[in-house]
Formats: structure tokens, sequence, C-alpha cells
């Protein structure tokens, strides 16, 4: 099973950004993570961050044919962006919505997710630990 996993805007700098929301774990610590469980189970993941909504467009867009399910961890742009709801909705692979932090506990306007009714599923407040839950999600949709 092969895995698309995208970060989106101000993930790179997790460990440095707001620690006490979002781990200190860095997104390179959660990618290497993630791989070695992807491993484990005789999967593969590749992790990907951009600062750029049209990249993580495209590389949705480029996702089907190419992988079994995408991980996404949209960040901001969880709560604004059509155009990534769209470009999940016409994928057609299985999407799970990943926050580190509970969106649903924090400030209103973070209550609201664009892309929740067009993914699998949503895993959100274990920290990094919600990636690596996500990885597990994808393994019950081989089944
Ligand atoms: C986030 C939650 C979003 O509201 C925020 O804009 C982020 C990170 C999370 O992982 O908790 O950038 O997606």
């Amino acid at each position: 099973m092969k895995i698309l996993c995208l970060s989106g805007p101000n993930l790179n700098m997790l460990g440095l950004r707001e620690p006490g929301i979002y781990g200190a774990s860095s997104l390179e610590d959660i990618h290497q993570s993630l791989q070695d469980q992807a491993a484990a189970d005789g999967m593969s993941v590749d992790c990907r961050q951009s600062n750029h909504e049209g990249e993580l467009v495209t590389w949705i867009q480029q996702a089907r044919g190419n992988f079994d399910a995408i991980i996404l961890n949209a960040g901001a742009y969880t709560h604004t962006s059509i155009a990534l709801r769209d470009a999940i909705s016409a994928a057609e692979l299985p999407t799970i919505e990943v926050h580190l932090s509970n969106i649903h506990a924090r400030e209103t306007f973070r209550h609201t997710s664009m892309i929740a009714s067009v993914c699998a599923g949503q895993i959100a407040g274990f920290g990094s630990h919600s990636y690596r839950l996500a990885l597990e999600a994808c393994k019950d949709l081989k089944a």
C-alpha cells in the first residue's frame, strides 16, 4: 500500500512553532517515524510539505493512480480552502484529515473544516501521534 502524506503551511516550523500547542517534534521527526512504521507494516509513505495551496492541489491531483490513500494535514488551509476540498473530491482516493491539535477545542474559526466532508475521517488532538494514527487508519482501508 502506497500512502501520500501531505502537510500544509507552517508545518515546516514544527518543533519551533508554538510547542505548547504543536509539540516538540519536528516535521522531519514525524516523517521518519511514519516511514519506520510504514516499513514495519509493509507499506510505503511519501512525505511532503508545502506552504503553497496550489502545490498541495497539484500533488493531490497527481496522487490518482500513484497512491492508495492520502494523509493530509492542510494546516490553516483546512479552514479556508475550497480548492483543496475539490481536489480531494476529484482524486477519488481515501483521504485522512489530520491535525496535531484538537481544532474543535481552539478558536471558533478552527472548528470549521472545509475538507472534512470529503475525507474518510478526521484525527485531531494527539500531537505527532495523529499522523501515526492516520497510518493505522490507512491499514484498515486496505482490509
Ligand atoms: C493544524 C491546526 C490548524 O488550525 C492550524 O492552522 C495549523 C495546524 C494542526 O495540525 O493542529 O497550521 O492543522
